[in-house]
Parts: C-alpha cells; structure tokens; sequence
C-alpha cells in the first residue's frame, strides 16, 4: 500500500532554527547510524521511518559510513524514499557526511577535496538524490589544511549538491576558524555535530557550545542518550538485543562501568518525581540549552521512538532540576566519543 504522511505530522513536534541559519530542524532527529542496514529489512524500517515522519520528524541523519555494512543505510534511505518518502522530499532534511574511512587507499577518509567531493557523490548515488539539504565534514582532519575541507565543502554548495554545510566533533578552536574561511568563501556554517549528553560534556568543557553560540551556528546533539545507558537499562541488567551485547560494538564496557551506572541510577528519582521517562529527561537535558537546535537519536524499535518522542510534554527543567542532575551524576561523567584533538593519524 502506498504511503501517505498523517495529516496530523505537524501538530506535536517543535522546530528551532539552526543557529543564525533560516533552516529550522526537529527537536527531535532520527539517524540511521547502527539500526538501518544490512541488517534491517524494509517494513520494519519503514514501521520506524514512516512513524518518524508521522510525528514530525522532519530530519534524517545518515553519513556514508552507517550500516553495518557501511553505505547499507544510505541504499535502504534511498529505496524509502523511491517507495514511500519521494512525495514528501521538500518536507524533509535529509544529511550526510563523509570523514570515517570508506573506501581503501589514500582518498577514502578524513579531510582532502577528493575524498569529501567523491564521497558526496557516492552519498547521492546512494540515496538517489539530486542533494543533500546538509553535507558535514564528518570529523577534524589534523593533517589537511582547514582552507582545502572548507573549501570542499563551499564547492558542494556551489555546485548544488548541498544546500547548508556542518562539521562534526570539531573543537573550539577549530570550529571558530573554520566559521570564519567558510565566511570568507560566502557560504555560513549553518550547524555543528558533536556527541553531548548529561553523562559527556566535553563541548561545555572546551566551550564549543559557546562559540556556536556566539557565531551564530546551529547545533545537533548525537548519542544523547549515551547510545542508551541513560534509558537505565542497563541498570536493570539488559543485555540480550541491546547495543552493548553486539560485537566490536561502539558502546563499550567503560561506558557501563559502576560509577556511571550508579549516576544513571541517581538520574531515575529525578525522572520519576517529573512523570517522564529516564530517555524523556536525558532529552530535555540536552534541548535545555538555547544554542542546542535538535537532539539526534538512533533507536532500534518503534516502541523506543515512542519513548523518546514523549520528551516534547515536557522540555521544561528548572534550575533546581539542572543543579540536582548535576550533583547526581558528578561521578559518572564519561567520553562516548573521543576527543577531537585525540584523532591523530
Ligand atoms: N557525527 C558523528 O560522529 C556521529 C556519531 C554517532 C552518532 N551520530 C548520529 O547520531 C545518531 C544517534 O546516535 P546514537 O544512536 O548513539 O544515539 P542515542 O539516542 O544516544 O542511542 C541510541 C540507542 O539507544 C537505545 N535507545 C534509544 N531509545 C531508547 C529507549 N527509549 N529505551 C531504551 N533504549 C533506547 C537503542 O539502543 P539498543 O540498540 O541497545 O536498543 C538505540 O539504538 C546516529 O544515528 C547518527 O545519525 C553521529
């Protein structure tokens, strides 16, 4: 049967726009990282998908690199749109990104022209695209000038294949400079990617938050449910079809050591005393701060989005409520991602 958008879609969700930008994004968006693959069939997908964009969520993050196997999740968004979506393109913000290694040899990661142009290419391909509404440079490369990624970048917008360009997981100083040759080359540096939840703050650390703030760049929270430890279920001893059970996976032990499970543990009263769900209130957390466009979330089942789609009753935390979460889980700070200065060659 072919699908048609509820009518409904626009009635619950929020939008905020991104930065200084005029682009407005969900304050809640979906990605395909890790659950919409190879190993993901087409109507459980679309179960999640089609929900998704029933409720509003106007914005889907992708990157070359989500599967598993990497490029699988742009094929399976790409035949989503061909069956289902393509009615609805204008509605949506469709992203990609290119910065993790996708192809052997020298030009398949970090930061060159050739990689970040080709891969675009690819990225459309992949998805049947004519462009992406936002390409990032996926993360800081260290040993590429700034001038030449941003350059890249400026170029996809010139040439059509994207309409607003990002960065992810830069840190201050390098999101400051590239805002400012992005600048020079007249095209705006319309957001920012960086992990960011209660449990990692490293952009309220080296301020990252403040400078997008200040240059007026937009800003998208991944993992702000630390990959789902702030679900507290693994305080509940979850395990089988969880992230953490998975091989080589991206949630590791470290991440679900005593100390933070014991600040997630902290976290539940607070929940519980605001009728939200422990997922409803790490989401509140992050969309608390104003220079915070949208909180991207990855989930595996329908009944999850529905968990963390019911953040939007209640955005609100007091100053009361920030400084308990703080004091609950001063102990349990972690990195789910590294550092950005820590990705050297
Ligand atoms: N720019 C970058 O470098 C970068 C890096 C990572 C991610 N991202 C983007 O950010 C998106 C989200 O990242 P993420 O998947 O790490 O975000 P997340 O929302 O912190 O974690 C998602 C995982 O948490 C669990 N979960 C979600 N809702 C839940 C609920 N209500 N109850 C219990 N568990 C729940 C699920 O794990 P289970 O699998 O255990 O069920 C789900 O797969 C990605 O899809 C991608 O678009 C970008």
């Amino acid at each position: 049967m072919t699908y048609r958008a509820a009518a409904s879609r626009y009635d619950a969700m929020q939008y905020r726009y991104s930065g200084r930008s005029g682009l407005k994004l969900p304050v809640v968006s979906l990605g395909l990282w890790q659950n919409f693959g190879g190993n993901r069939d087409y109507p459980s997908a679309f179960e999640i998908l089609g929900y998704a964009f029933d409720q509003g969520i106007t914005h889907f993050d992708l990157a070359n690199n989500y599967g598993p196997p990497p490029g699988s999740s742009e094929e399976l968004f790409g035949q989503v749109l061909a069956r289902d979506f393509k009615p609805y393109r204008d509605e949506m913000i469709i992203s990609s990104k290119a910065g993790y290694e996708m192809w052997e040899g020298p030009y398949g990661e970090f930061g060159s022209r050739k990689y970040l142009i080709a891969s675009c290419d690819q990225s459309l391909k992949r998805m049947g695209l004519d462009y992406v509404d936002i390409f990032y440079s996926h993360r800081y490369d260290p040993e590429t000038p700034l001038e030449e990624t941003m350059g890249a970048l400026a170029s996809l917008v010139h040439q059509g294949k994207a309409l607003y360009v990002g960065i992810s997981s830069y840190p201050e100083a390098e999101t400051r400079k590239a805002h400012q040759i992005l600048k020079d080359m007249g095209v705006p540096l319309t957001i920012h990617q960086p992990s960011y939840s209660i449990l990692n703050r490293w952009i309220e650390d080296d301020k990252t938050i403040d400078a997008c703030g200040e240059l007026g760049i937009g800003m998208i929270a991944f993992s702000p449910l630390a990959q789902g430890v702030l679900s507290g279920k693994y305080n509940r001893g979850a395990k089988s079809g969880t992230r953490a059970e998975e091989a080589n996976s991206s949630l590791r032990q470290s991440h679900i050591e005593p100390n933070v499970l014991e600040a997630v543990e902290n976290l539940g009263a607070i929940a519980e005393r605001r009728g939200q769900s422990m997922v409803q209130l790490a989401l509140s957390w992050v969309l608390r701060r104003s220079e915070m466009t949208s909180a991207l979330i990855g989930v595996r089942t329908l009944e999850q989005l529905k968990d963390n789609l019911g953040v939007l009753d209640n955005l609100t935390l007091s100053d009361e409520e920030i400084a308990e979460i703080d004091a609950a889980t001063i102990n349990g700070l972690m990195e789910l991602h590294p550092r950005p200065q820590g990705w050297l060659r």
